[in-house]
């Protein structure tokens, strides 16, 4: 198995020597509590570079809620298991002062993409992914790094702030893995009831039926409209915003004219689901 390194220096010495063998290093960070959407980054990542590094940090500081951090699972020992069978180079589960050592001061803070949808709603959360992104690129070194459209804003955060700081790093975004019923895979599911997780799959559902419905040519706010309406009837208490963006700037659209991405965050049980999918233009 994977040796588990919890400290900057440790990694760093693991690191050197890979690159004095010329190895691509490949990083693939995650929170822990991991599931078959965190294994196709792996694999992914295995399939492009040499050695592969795991990060596994519950990240404090982009979470803009005290009860999320509190309740968020934390299971290395299954983790470490999980990844067993991939066969990954190391596992970085760093102390917390091996990335906010005392006295740390510096933000990285992303505009323009970090705006609106998730941003808006979670404050500081896209200056937290931002901040520990940067330090695990900088720590790592790795050539690139592996990331889930699950997540699609953030990924597009970490695009935008690896080609403004000039970080050496290839973004490499991966399609969501889903639940033979559509629900996306996600740390949070555990928390549904038995209940909310047979409604859980409207969201996805409601995604693609409306993603059909706008490349029909259904005028833009009356597909999202419907979706709204949609997704409340299947049970969910409220949708936090449900938007067509750019793909590739996340701009607004009112039309799908470029390629483009329908992104939502809705509220089943207490439990912040979010979901997008593509919808390319005809
Ligand atoms: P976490 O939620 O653990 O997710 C780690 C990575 O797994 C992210 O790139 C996320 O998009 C991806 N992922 C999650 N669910 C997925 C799914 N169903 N299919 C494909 N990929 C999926 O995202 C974070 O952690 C943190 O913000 C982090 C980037 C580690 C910074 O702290």
């Amino acid at each position: 198995t994977a040796p588990i390194l919890r400290r900057l220096a440790d990694l760093r010495a693991l690191t050197a020597r890979w690159r004095a063998e010329g190895a691509r290093v490949a990083v693939v960070p995650t929170m822990g509590a991991l599931h078959a959407g965190h294994l196709s980054l792996v694999e992914a990542a295995k399939a492009g570079c040499d050695r592969v590094i795991v990060t596994i940090f519950v990240n404090p500081r982009q979470f803009d809620n005290p009860d999320d951090l509190a309740k968020y699972p934390r299971t290395e020992h299954g983790d470490a298991a999980k990844l067993a069978p991939l066969a990954v180079d190391a596992i970085y589960a760093p102390d917390p002062d091996q990335v906010y050592p005392e006295g740390f001061a510096t933000t990285v803070s992303v505009s323009g993409v970090s705006a609106g949808l998730c941003g808006a709603h979670r404050p500081g959360h896209f200056d937290g992914v931002a901040t520990v992104v940067t330090k695990l690129f900088l720590q790592t070194q790795a050539d690139q790094a592996f990331f889930g459209e699950k997540d699609y804003q953030q990924l597009m955060v970490v695009r935008r702030l690896v080609r403004d700081l000039d970080i050496p790093i290839g973004i490499v975004g991966c399609a969501t893995v889903r639940e033979v019923d559509g629900l996306a895979l996600s740390s949070r599911n555990v928390r549904l009831s038995a209940r909310a997780r047979a409604q859980a799959p409207a969201l996805f559902q409601t995604l693609t039926e409306a993603s059909r419905a706008l490349r029909a040519g259904v005028p833009v706010a009356q597909a999202l409209s419907a979706a709204r309406a949609a997704i409340l009837a299947g049970g969910f208490s409220e949708v936090e915003y449900l938007e067509l963006r750019s793909a590739a700037t996340l701009v607004p659209l009112d039309a799908v004219t470029v390629p483009a991405r329908l992104l939502v965050a809705a509220h089943l049980d207490g439990v912040r689901l979010i979901d997008n999918v593509p919808i390319v233009p005809e």
